[in-house]
């Protein structure tokens, strides 16, 4: 990734809103931050109001005070643009910049993250905005990053949206005839002679909620709209970026994610953006696994490149049903594990805890005691500490994954969008499992996609691929003929990018590479299920059966399923294919089962886990050309080991390491560098 103004080590602080303290408590943060080791903030998130309080008047007074401030004491500045939350005179006067939800109310001024993406209003002045920030600070040497907006994300379905849905696909598809036919709506007969005729599909029109999930009468529609919305939203991304770009040609653009955010194609969005940075959230019953993902996923989007994690609660969060604490230790341990995973930066949200409003009791390094003595202050200035002294050692190195799993936004909404075979399909849990077993195994993973480049990688797995986008079969036949190994299973290869079947028998276009015909699929409730046997140990068969015929490939379970009228078809199969081999796992199976056939795939590819290690340690590697780092990271409530192989250096102690075994302690983190 790249900061501005050469940065020098990894950037410490996060969000900071003076704004909201008389000027007396400034001088105490920056007597506060020295003592903590911070040295970046980002300023300015939600201060569109006060910068334009009317069509005509900005005024960046305050702003130059806090700027000022934080130069003179050498900190650096990640600079928002203010426009995730609309003033509200705006919204009086225009009320065209409120959005309209999902079950067609127009809502009023209130909230944040608030603005139609289509909105004239906001396209004339969210734009303006972030030119005349570019303009008013473009010779601020201290500025690493201009930050756009905030969290983007939700939807609406208002006039202006209807009137951008048709457009774009009037662009997308040319004529109203191409639409009836991605669509397929002579189903019902939904046939539309006029582009005029097509409204934004939701409650009011061919979407409802049943049973918690989101359904759809048309999938095409309705798919279509996901795409546009988050087409529309990087939209008002790319106004504000082009409007800082002319003024700062080489600024550093970016706008803070989160993850598996299901409603925005990140993928497509990080395309756009200079550099990747998300806001890390986990719950505390979040498995440690399950973050490593989100990391993992924030990397691959921008195809393996370093991030900045923008936010992360230094102890508590305000919006869970119960905020437990982060417990102690934990603060480092997290923080280094966004660094372990492809993080160059450690930010929180926020600096000082704000008196007033739903987020005043979200943690914060200056608490409302207003000094610092804390635990968490002090686990902050000890991390701070730390972070000076490691400088630029872990930055810009990059993770060589040999394994890849496969995520796509479109295939996610699509799988859920599907009515049938199951409502229980959660297609990110689906991921989720397969990336579980590999991480525990401390195997790095890359996460890719269905346009990126799969050379390179020995195994790529793609779980419940339902949805194959055109050239993506002929990326995966080519991967696995030049000798990949490409593992996929139940619920896939079923249709085209506009979620239109593809006949000829399941799994589509992937069954020449797999060598199987999936001929019908039983559904299961949670609490029953058939059983199949994988080295002579009986498995659960669970949520979702296949039905499998053999066309070259070979059963590897012992006995097929093992009750039902099904009872003996394969349920685990190997294709031979060009020099590579494709598996197919006919049902979702548990833990242990993919456990013991991840380590057969994995010793016939020849991957190791990267260190030998006791349980509740992950181990993650980050490299150059000169050297490969280590990153051992506890996560368990008692101490562990792990062997090393070779002699390294542990750059938080700078103790040289020999070859051999190792105690870790709870929650503590060993960063160590093995010369290449
Ligand atoms: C998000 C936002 C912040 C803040 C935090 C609280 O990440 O970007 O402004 O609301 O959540 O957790
Ligand atoms: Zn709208």
């Amino acid at each position: 990734m790249r900061w501005d103004n050469q940065v020098k080590k990894l950037p410490y602080g996060g969000d900071y809103n003076p704004e909201q303290w008389p000027e007396e408590i400034w001088d105490e943060d920056m007597a506060l931050f020295a003592k903590a080791g911070i040295d970046t903030v980002t300023l300015n998130v939600f201060s569109w109001a006060a910068i334009q309080p009317s069509e005509t008047e900005y005024d960046f007074s305050k702003l130059d005070k806090i700027v000022n401030l934080v130069t003179e004491h050498g900190m650096q500045i990640i600079l928002a643009t203010s426009t995730g939350a609309h003033p509200a005179w705006m919204a009086h006067r225009y009320p065209d910049i409120l959005r309209v939800d999902y079950a067609g109310r127009k809502h009023k001024f209130g909230g944040r993250h608030n603005s139609c993406p289509n909105s004239p209003t906001y396209h004339k002045y969210a734009p303006l905005l972030a030119e005349k920030l570019a303009e008013h600070y473009k010779d601020q040497k201290n500025i690493i990053a201009f930050h756009i907006s905030n969290e983007y994300g939700g939807d609406c379905y208002c006039e202006n949206c209807e009137k951008g849905f048709r457009k774009w696909l009037k662009e997308k598809y040319g004529s109203i005839e191409a639409v009836n036919k991605a669509w397929n709506t002579t189903f019902w007969g939904h046939t539309f002679y006029d582009f005029e005729e097509i409204v934004a599909p939701n409650l009011l029109s061919e979407e409802g909620e049943w049973g918690g999930r989101c359904h759809t009468m048309f999938q095409g529609i309705s798919l279509d709209y996901r795409r546009y919305m988050s087409d529309a939203m990087l939209d008002m991304y790319k106004m504000e970026r082009d409007a800082i770009r002319k003024i700062v040609p080489k600024a550093a653009i970016t706008t803070n994610l989160m993850g598996f955010y299901k409603p925005l194609d990140y993928r497509k969005w990080a395309k756009e953006m200079d550099f990747v940075s998300w806001d890390n959230y986990p719950s505390p019953t979040d498995p440690v696994e399950i973050t490593a993902m989100c990391h993992d996923l924030m990397r691959g989007i921008k195809d393996g490149e370093s991030f900045a994690l923008m936010e992360q609660t230094p102890s508590v969060t305000n919006w869970l049903p119960y905020n437990a604490l982060k417990r102690p230790g934990v603060l480092r341990l997290w923080s280094y594990q966004a660094v372990a995973h492809g993080a160059d930066s450690v930010l929180f949200f926020q600096m000082r805890r704000s008196i007033g409003a739903c987020e005043k009791y979200h943690g914060a390094i200056i608490d409302h005691c207003g000094h610092g003595d804390t635990r968490v202050f002090r686990e902050a200035s000890a991390l701070g500490e730390e972070l000076k002294k490691l400088g630029d050692a872990t930055m810009t190195m990059e993770t060589k994954a040999k394994v890849a799993v496969l995520f796509d936004w479109n295939n996610w909404w699509a799988t859920e969008y599907s009515a049938g075979p199951s409502q229980d399909l959660n297609y990110r849990e689906q991921v989720s499992k397969y990336y579980a077993s590999l991480r525990k195994k401390n195997i790095d993973v890359d996460i890719v996609f269905p346009d990126s480049d799969l050379t390179g990688y020995q195994v790529v797995i793609a779980p419940v691929l339902y949805m194959v986008e055109t050239g993506l079969d002929e990326r995966i036949r080519a991967f696995v003929e030049k000798g990949g190994i490409f593992i996929t299973g139940f619920f896939s290869g079923y249709v085209q990018e506009n979620d239109l079947v593809v006949t000829g028998g399941y799994p589509g276009k992937l069954r020449d590479i797999l060598g199987i015909w999936v001929e019908e699929t039983d559904a299961f409730p949670q609490d029953a299920c058939n059983h199949f046997s994988y080295h002579g140990k009986v498995y659960p068969a669970k949520l979702l059966c296949d039905l499998i015929h053999l066309e070259g490939a070979v059963a590897l379970d012992d006995k097929g399923y093992l009750e039902d009228f099904y009872q003996g078809m394969p349920v685990v199969t190997k294709n031979e294919f060009g020099q590579g081999k494709a598996y197919y796992v006919a049902t979702d199976s548990d833990e242990a089962f993919r456990d013991v056939f991840l380590e057969d795939i994995l010793a016939e590819a020849g991957i190791r886990p990267l260190l030998e290690t006791s349980k509740e340690i992950e181990v993650t590697s980050r490299e150059n050309e000169t050297g490969i780092l280590y990153y051992v990271l506890n996560h368990g409530e008692k101490a562990g080991n792990f062997d090393l192989p070779v002699e390294g250096e542990e750059l938080l102690t700078g103790e040289t390491l020999t070859a051999g075994k190792y105690q870790i302690e709870a929650k503590d983190v060993k960063v160590i560098r093995v010369l290449k």
